[in-house]
């Protein structure tokens, strides 16, 4: 079974190949990083235009890679949101066009979904290791959740973040610093040289009874700290102590709140089970390392996705796509585009 996705919901263009048997034929992305790094962040409008021009040509790329014909797949998978609209609809557009033409089913993936599931292409389900339930951290640009993944489309919200994602945190950091766009991998890399202890900043909602986060006092905090110090420009050092030391204060919150639901996780269910990490800031590796040693302490098994597909990617909605269309679950061409979709409505 071979499942085409795209994605198109931020800021790369993505098309890959997947397949039944968990290969990835191909993974292509076009990063539109250098357009929109002279706004220091993503404009939705330009986004949307960039992904007009490049989808079809990153589509090509990733079927000539794969080394297999339109006529080989089974299905055409697309994020249909949550994300920028406009880019949204081109992905959409775009796969609902070639499933049309090729007959085959069209899916719109939920990208949380897609973040969600991406473990269960990278690690073997037959050893049991990404087998259901597990309990995922969900860290990304636009969102920052504490989930139990029941299912394919079952999703249970422990928690979520009251006010900024972390990743949004890490972008804003590196903007205030200078550091420009995108943020997170060069704050990291900035933090390796620094001291965490320099700059004594907030750690909020630590030690609370719910698996909630927030992230706005801190990047406040940042901002009166760089305010605080003395006048000029500013120095590597105090760059990298700033950025060691708000990478030290998200990693406690991160944990402490794992910690908390971890134990909702094992009190619920019979297994010890795992713990997974997934969207663009569990690229992190002070993040990682920090929650694998949570994970070893609580009997959990850690799992998180190679780096590369940890941020956004095409594998992981055609991966989406497939387990979907396994599930049963395809979409007309009547679905529409959905710039918000919880992954669980129940949730407050
Ligand atoms: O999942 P993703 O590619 O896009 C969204 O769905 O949002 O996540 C992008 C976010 C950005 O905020 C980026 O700064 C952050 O993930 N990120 C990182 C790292 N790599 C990407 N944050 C911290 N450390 C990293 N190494
Ligand atoms: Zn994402």
């Amino acid at each position: 079974m071979n499942v085409l996705g795209i994605e198109t919901s931020c800021d790369e263009t993505a098309a890959a190949v997947v397949t039944d048997r968990r290969e990835i034929l191909a993974n292509e992305i076009w990063s539109q990083v250098e357009e929109h790094r002279p706004f220091g962040g993503v404009v939705p409008e330009v986004a949307a235009r960039s992904h007009v021009i490049g989808v079809d040509a990153v589509i090509d790329r990733a079927m000539n890679k794969a080394g297999i014909g339109f006529s080989d797949l089974d299905a055409v998978a697309a994020t249909g949101g949550p994300g920028l609209i406009g880019g949204v609809l081109v992905g959409v557009m775009t796969a609902k066009a070639i499933a049309s033409v090729l007959k085959a089913p069209f899916i719109g993936v939920n990208h949380l979904e897609a973040h969600a599931l991406t473990v269960r292409l990278t690690e073997s389900e037959t050893e049991g290791k990404a087998a259901f339930p597990y309990l995922l951290l969900l860290v990304s640009g636009g969102h920052c959740q504490l989930l139990i993944v029941e299912g394919v489309g079952r999703y249970q919200r422990l928690g979520t973040t009251i006010d900024d994602a972390l990743g949004e945190a890490f972008d804003k950091t590196a903007k205030m610093l200078g550091l420009g766009y995108s943020g997170g991998p060069r704050v990291e890399a900035a933090a390796r040289r620094g001291d965490p202890s320099r700059f004594k900043l907030p750690r909020p909602l630590l030690g609370r009874d719910n698996c909630d986060f927030s992230f706005s006092g801190l990047k406040t905090k940042v901002r009166q700290t760089i305010e605080d110090l003395p006048e000029g420009p500013l120095r590597d050092e105090d760059v990298s102590d700033i950025c060691a030391s708000f990478q030290m204060a998200a990693t406690d919150v991160l944990v402490d709140r794992c910690a908390r639901a971890i134990d909702i996780f094992q009190s619920r269910f019979e297994t010890t089970g795992a713990m997974v990490v997934a969207g663009g800031v569990a690229a992190n590796m002070q993040i990682r390392d920090s929650i694998i040693e949570l994970a070893r302490s609580t009997d959990m098994r850690f799992l998180a996705p190679p780096a590369a597909l940890c941020t956004d990617n095409g594998a992981m909605v055609a991966w989406a796509g497939l387990e979907r269309l396994k599930a049963g679950y395809t979409d007309g061409a009547d679905f529409r585009p959905r710039p918000r979709w919880p992954l669980d409505p129940q949730a407050a």
